[in-house]
C-alpha cells in the first residue's frame, strides 16, 4: 500500500520533471529574445529555429525543440544561459532580456546584432559573462553596466560601440577580463575595476595620459593591451612595476616618453613589451635588462637616440628584439651576432656603424648619413 503510495508520488515528480514549469517571465522574454530577430537571419538548422514555443524551453530531454542555445537550472524553473551560435542571426537585443534575472551567460559573439545594448542588463544581478563581440552593436556602453556586481568577464570587442567608458567601471568590483578592443570609444581612461587580470581596449580613439590613478590597486593585472589609442604623454615609472605585469601593447599610440625602473627585489613577470610607433624621445631605457623574464620588446619606430644598452645583449631570457625606425647611434654589441645567438627582430634603420649586413637583425639598412647628421644637429661623429 504505502509502496504503491510512493511510486505514484515518484511517478508525478518524475512527470513533472519531464513537463518542467519554466517560469512564465523567462518564456516571454525568450519569445520576446527570438522575434526581435529577423526570421530571415534564422537558418532552419540553427539553435534558434529549434527554439519552439509550443514545448517548454527547460523541459528535458531536449531532443526536438530547444536543442541548443539555452541552458536552464537543474530544476528546470530558470533559464541560466544563452550562448547562441555563430550563424549570422540579425536582430536587436531586447530590453525584455531583463526578465531573464537568474542568467549566468549572454553570449551572442559572430553574429550581426545592432542597436544599443539596453541598460535593463542591468537587471541581470546573476550575469557572470557578458560576450557581444564580433556583431553591429553601437551606441554608448550604459552606465547602468557598472552595477553587475557578479560581472567576471566582458567581451564587447569589434562592434561599434561609441562613446566615453563609463565612469563608474571600477564599480565592476568581480571582473577579471574587459575587452572593448575594434570599438569608436573616446575619451580618456577611468579609474579601472581593481580585480581586472586582463585589460584590452586595442582599436579604438581612447586618449590622455595613461595614468597612475586609473591602475591603482591593479595588483592582479597580467595582460594591457591599449594598442592603436591616441594615449599621450609620458609613461610613469609605476606602470612597469604593477606586480603581476606579464605582457603590455601600447604600440601605434602617441607616448612621447617611458619612464623605467628596475623592478622591485629584481622580481617581475614581465615576458613581452610593444612600444611600437609611438613618439617616444630619449636614450632606450637601459632597465628593460633588469626584468628577469623579458622575452620580446619592441621599441621599434619612435624617436630614440643614443646607444643600444649593453645590457641588452648580454640579456640570455631576450629573444625577440625591434629596435628599428630609431636614432640610433654606435657599433651594436658583438654579442648580437655570435653565431649560437637567438635573438630575432631588428637594428635597421637606425644611425648605427658597422651593423653586419649579413645579419637579419641589420635589415633594413641604416639610415643615411644625412638624416642621421639633421637628427643629431650636424654633431655626428661617423
Ligand atoms: C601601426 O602603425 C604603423 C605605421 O603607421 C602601421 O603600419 C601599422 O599597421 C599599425 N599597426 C596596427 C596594429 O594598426
Amino acid at each position: 500500500m504505502f509502496n504503491f503510495f510512493y511510486f505514484l508520488l515518484l511517478f508525478h515528480l518524475l512527470q513533472a520533471q519531464a513537463q518542467a514549469l519554466t517560469s512564465p517571465a523567462d518564456v516571454s522574454a525568450l519569445k520576446a529574445f527570438k522575434s526581435s530577430i529577423k526570421p530571415s537571419s534564422i537558418p532552419s538548422w540553427s539553435c534558434l529555429a529549434s527554439w519552439d514555443f509550443a514545448a517548454d524551453p527547460c523541459a528535458v530531454p531536449r531532443r526536438t525543440h530547444f536543442i541548443c542555445g539555452v541552458s536552464c537550472s537543474p530544476d528546470a524553473t530558470r533559464v541560466t544561459q544563452i550562448t547562441l551560435d555563430p550563424v549570422g542571426y540579425s536582430g536587436q537585443l531586447t530590453p525584455l532580456i531583463s526578465r531573464l534575472t537568474q542568467l549566468t551567460t549572454l553570449d551572442l559573439s559572430d553574429n550581426y546584432f545592432f542597436g544599443p545594448i539596453p541598460s535593463s542588463i542591468s537587471s541581470l544581478r546573476n550575469l557572470q559573462t557578458l560576450t557581444l563581440k564580433s556583431n553591429s552593436f553601437s551606441g554608448s556602453i550604459p552606465d547602468s553596466l557598472t552595477t553587475l556586481k557578479s560581472l567576471e568577464s566582458l567581451d564587447l570587442s569589434h562592434n561599434s560601440m561609441s562613446g566615453n567608458l563609463p565612469k563608474n567601471l571600477n564599480s565592476l568590483s568581480s571582473l577579471r577580463r574587459l575587452d572593448l578592443s575594434y570599438n569608436k570609444l573616446t575619451g580618456f581612461l577611468p579609474k579601472l575595476p581593481f580585480n581586472l587580470l586582463e585589460l584590452a581596449l586595442r582599436g579604438n580613439s581612447l586618449s590622455g595620459y595613461i595614468s597612475k590613478s586609473a591602475f591603482d590597486g591593479l595588483n592582479q593585472l597580467e595582460v594591457v593591451e591599449l594598442s592603436v589609442n591616441s594615449f599621450s604623454g609620458t609613461l610613469g615609472a609605476w606602470f612597469f612595476l604593477l606586480p603581476s605585469l606579464q605582457q603590455v601593447d601600447l604600440a601605434n599610440n602617441s607616448l612621447t616618453g617611458v619612464e623605467i625602473s628596475k623592478p622591485a627585489g629584481g622580481n617581475s613577470d614581465l615576458v613581452a613589451v610593444n612600444l611600437g610607433f609611438n613618439k617616444i624621445a630619449g636614450n632606450v631605457p637601459s632597465n628593460f635588462a633588469g626584468y628577469p623574464m623579458l622575452s620580446s620588446l619592441s621599441l621599434r619606430y619612435n624617436r630614440l637616440r643614443g646607444a643600444i644598452p649593453l645590457g641588452y645583449s648580454k640579456k640570455k631570457t631576450l629573444r625577440r628584439l625591434f629596435l628599428d625606425g630609431n636614432f640610433l647611434i654606435g657599433i651594436p654589441p658583438a654579442e648580437f651576432f655570435a653565431g649560437d645567438t637567438a635573438v630575432t627582430g631588428s637594428l635597421g634603420d637606425n644611425c648605427l656603424r658597422g651593423c653586419p649586413g649579413n645579419s637579419e637583425l641589420c635589415s633594413p639598412r641604416q639610415k643615411s648619413n644625412a638624416i642621421c647628421k639633421q637628427a643629431y644637429g650636424g654633431k655626428l661623429r661617423s
